[in-house]
C-alpha cells in the first residue's frame, strides 16, 4: 500500500518497522533474563493479533521456548468488569507446573487478559505473565498491567503489525493510529 492510500484511509504513522524491531529485540532480551535457563517458558499467543509480534519476539528469546496459541472472544457489555471471555481454542500443551507467558498485540480494557490469566492459573500452572506490544493504559477497566510491553499509547485505535480493524491492516509492517475512527466506533 502506498503512502497516499494510507493517508486516504486516515492512517497516521505511530511507530516505524525499525522502531518496532528495536523494541521487540529489547523485550526479547528482557524476557530471556527473567526465565529459568533450564525450564524455560511456555509462550501462549492470543490469535489473531499476536501473529506478527510473536513470530518476531520468539526469535529474540533465548531460553527454551514452547509455543502454543489460544483464540478468545470477549462478550458482555463494556460496563461490567467481569465480562465473560469465551475460549474458542484453548492451549494444547500441558502447562501444569510451568511458567507461562501470554503474548498479545495490545492490552486495552484488560478484561480479556485478566480472564484468560485466571483460566490458565486454574490449570495449575506455576506462573502467568503477560507481554503485549502495546499498553493502552488509559482505557483499563480491571486491575492488571502487562508484565512486559513495547509501547504505551494514550488512546486511539491502533492498526498494523498484527492489529486489525474489521480484519484489515494486520499485514502492515508499521503501527498506525486510525484518525477517522470516533470514540463510538472504538467502543465496539
Ligand atoms: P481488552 O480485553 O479490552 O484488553 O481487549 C484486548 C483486545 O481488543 C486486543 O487483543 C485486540 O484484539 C482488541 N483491541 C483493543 N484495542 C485495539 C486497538 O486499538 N486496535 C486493534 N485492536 C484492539
Ligand atoms: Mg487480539
Amino acid at each position: 500500500m502506498g503512502i497516499l492510500y494510507k493517508s486516504f484511509m486516515g492512517l497516521r504513522l505511530l511507530f516505524s518497522a525499525q522502531d518496532i524491531a528495536i523494541k521487540v529485540r529489547q523485550l526479547g532480551e528482557e524476557i530471556s533474563l527473567s526465565y529459568n535457563r533450564d525450564s524455560g517458558v511456555v509462550a501462549v499467543g492470543i490469535l489473531k493479533g499476536c501473529f506478527m509480534f510473536m513470530a518476531d519476539l520468539a526469535r529474540h528469546i533465548d531460553v527454551p521456548l514452547e509455543i502454543d496459541f489460544a483464540r478468545l472472544a470477549s462478550y458482555g457489555d463494556s460496563d461490567t468488569p467481569e465480562s465473560e471471555v469465551r475460549i474458542i481454542k484453548d492451549i494444547e500443551i500441558d502447562a501444569r507446573g510451568k511458567d507461562v507467558l501470554i503474548i498479545d498485540d495490545i492490552m486495552d480494557t484488560g478484561k480479556t487478559h485478566a480472564a484468560f490469566k485466571r483460566h490458565l492459573m486454574s490449570k495449575g500452572v506455576k506462573s502467568v505473565k503477560i507481554c503485549t506490544l502495546i499498553d493502552k493504559l488509559q482505557r483499563r477497566q480491571v486491575q492488571i498491567t502487562p508484565d512486559y510491553f513495547g509501547f504505551r499509547v494514550e488512546d486511539g485505535f491502533i492498526v498494523g503489525y498484527g492489529l486489525d480493524h474489521a480484519e484489515r491492516y494486520r499485514n502492515l509492517p508499521e503501527l498506525y493510529v486510525m484518525e477517522t475512527l470516533s470514540r463510538e466506533d472504538e467502543d465496539r
